[in-house]
C-alpha cells in the first residue's frame, strides 16, 4: 500500500514550530504504519514490500542493523525487538563506522539500513557496498522511492508522513513501530506463538490511543522542563529496553536545547559517569516495570547518594526519584516506544524555555548526503 502525503500536511496547523506539530501528529501516524498490515487470522503482520519468503526467512541465522543518528538509535530498537520476537541474534551499528571497518559479509545474514529521508550518504554507501558483496539487504524508510529505497531487495515503508524539523520525532516512533511489525512477522515464521503473536498485536493496537494519553500531559512536562533547563548537563539512563530510549532521548535533547547530555547504560555508571553526578548534573532515568526494575531502582539509590536529582519515566510513581513521568503499560517489548515520547517533549520545551530555533538547530542538517 502506497499512503498520499497531503499538501496541507507542510503547513504549520496552528503549531509555532514542525517540531510541535510533528510530535503531536504520532497518534495518526502510527495509525497509518499499522494501516492494512495486521493479519489477524494467523496473528501476524503482512509486508508487501518485504520480498522475503517464508522459507528465506527462517534461513537468516543474524541481522544486523545499519543508520545514522536516530536512525541508528531506532536500529538499536529494532534489534532488540527482532532478538525477543523473532529469537534471531541482531545488533545496529552506525552505518559509518559499519562501511570503514571491511566488514565481514556473511551470505546468512539480513542486513537492514534505516534511514527517513533515504537519502544520507554514509546509510546509502553501506548499501551499495553491501550489495556489491552479494548481501541480502532491506530499507526501512520513510521516503518512497528515494535512494535508499531504491538500492535495496524489499523493505518496510514507515509511512511517518514528512518530517520537517531536522530533529526527528514522528519518524523515529514509526520506525520503531516498523520494526516491531518486522520483528512480528519474522517471529510468527520461526517460533513466536500465536499467543504472543495475539499479545503483541492487542499493544501495536493500543499505542495511538496512548500516545495521545502521554501527549495529554505536556503542562506537567513543560513545567519540569523549566526546572531542569538549567543544568549544566543531563544524564540518560537505562537498561537493556531502557537503554535505546536514553540514547534517543540524550541525543535530541542535545541537538535541539544545546544542553549536554550523555546516556549510558544504568548498571555501566559505577564504572565511571557516577563521578559527574552531583545537583547541577540531573539524570533521567527511563524504568520500565520490567524485570529489571529492582536493579534500576537500585541505581537511583547511588544517584541521590551523590546528590543527585533524578527525574523518572516509569509505569508507576518512582518514590526515589525527584519527579516521575508516568507513561501508561503496553507489552513490556513495546514499551520503548510509548516511554521515548515524553522525552521528545522534554527536549522540545527544554529548547523552547532556552530560547534556541526549534526546527533549524545549529550546524545541523535534516539529510547528509555528504560523507
Ligand atoms: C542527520 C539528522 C538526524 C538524522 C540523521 C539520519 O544527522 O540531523 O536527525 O537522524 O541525519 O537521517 P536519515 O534521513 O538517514 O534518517
Amino acid at each position: 500500500t502506497t499512503v498520499e502525503w497531503e499538501a496541507e500536511s507542510y503547513d504549520m496547523g496552528g503549531h509555532d514550530t514542525y517540531m510541535h506539530k510533528e510530535i503531536h501528529e504520532q497518534v495518526d501516524a502510527v495509525d497509518r504504519v499499522l494501516r492494512g498490515r495486521i493479519d489477524d487470522r494467523f496473528s501476524t503482520v503482512r509486508l508487501g514490500g518485504l520480498n522475503l519468503d517464508a522459507r528465506e526467512a527462517r534461513g537468516v541465522r543474524r541481522v544486523k542493523i545499519l543508520g545514522c543518528g536516530s536512525a541508528y538509535h531506532t536500529g538499536l530498537i529494532g534489534a532488540q525487538l527482532i532478538e525477543e520476537l523473532a529469537r534471531i541474534p541482531a545488533d545496529a551499528e552506525p552505518a559509518s563506522e559499519f562501511r570503514y571497518r571491511n566488514p565481514v559479509v556473511d551470505p546468512d545474514t539480513l542486513y537492514i539500513a534505516v534511514s527517513q529521508s533515504g537519502e544520507t550518504y554514509d546509510t546509502l554507501a553501506a548499501v551499495q557496498e553491501l550489495k556489491r558483496k552479494g548481501a541480502r539487504v532491506l530499507g526501512v524508510v520513510n521516503v518512497v522511492g528515494s535512494a535508499i529505497a531504491r538500492e535495496t531487495d524489499g523493505g518496510v515503508y514507515v509511512h511517518a508522513g514528512p518530517e520537517v524539523c531536522v530533529v526527528s520525532t514522528k519518524c523515529f516512533t514509526n520506525t520503531a513501530v516498523a520494526f516491531a511489525l518486522l520483528a512480528l512477522h519474522l517471529g510468527r515464521i520461526r517460533d513466536l506463538s500465536v499467543a504472543d503473536g495475539k499479545r503483541i498485536i492487542a499493544g501495536l493496537r493500543k499505542l495511538p490511543e496512548q500516545i495521545a494519553e502521554v501527549l495529554g500531559g505536556e503542562e506537567e512536562i513543560k513545567k519540569l522542563a523549566a526546572e531542569y533547563a538549567n543544568a549544566k548537563s543531563m544524564m540518560f539512563v537505562g537498561r537493556v529496553r531502557g537503554y535505546p530510549v536514553a540514547r534517543e532521548a540524550s541525543l535530541k535533547l542535545k541537538e535541539v536545547s544545546y544542553v549536554h547530555a550523555e546516556a549510558y547504560p544504568a548498571s555501566e555508571l559505577k564504572h565511571g559517569p557516577l563521578a559527574l553526578i552531583e545537583p547541577e548534573v540531573p539524570t533521567v532515568a527511563v524504568l520500565p516495570d520490567d524485570d529489571l526494575l529492582e536493579k534500576n531502582r537500585a541505581t537511583l539509590e547511588e544517584i541521590k547518594a551523590r546528590s543527585g536529582r533524578i527525574l523518572a519515566v516509569a509505569h508507576r510513581e518512582q518514590e526515589k526519584a525527584d519527579h516521575t513521568i508516568v507513561v501508561p503499560r503496553n507489552e513490556v517489548e513495546l514499551d520503548p516506544i510509548l516511554m521515548g515520547i515524553p522525552l521528545q517533549l522534554l527536549a522540545y520545551h527544554t529548547a523552547l524555555a532556552l530560547g534556541r530555533d526549534i526546527d533549524k538547530p545549529r550546524n545541523l542538517a535534516k539529510s547528509v548526503t555528504v560523507e
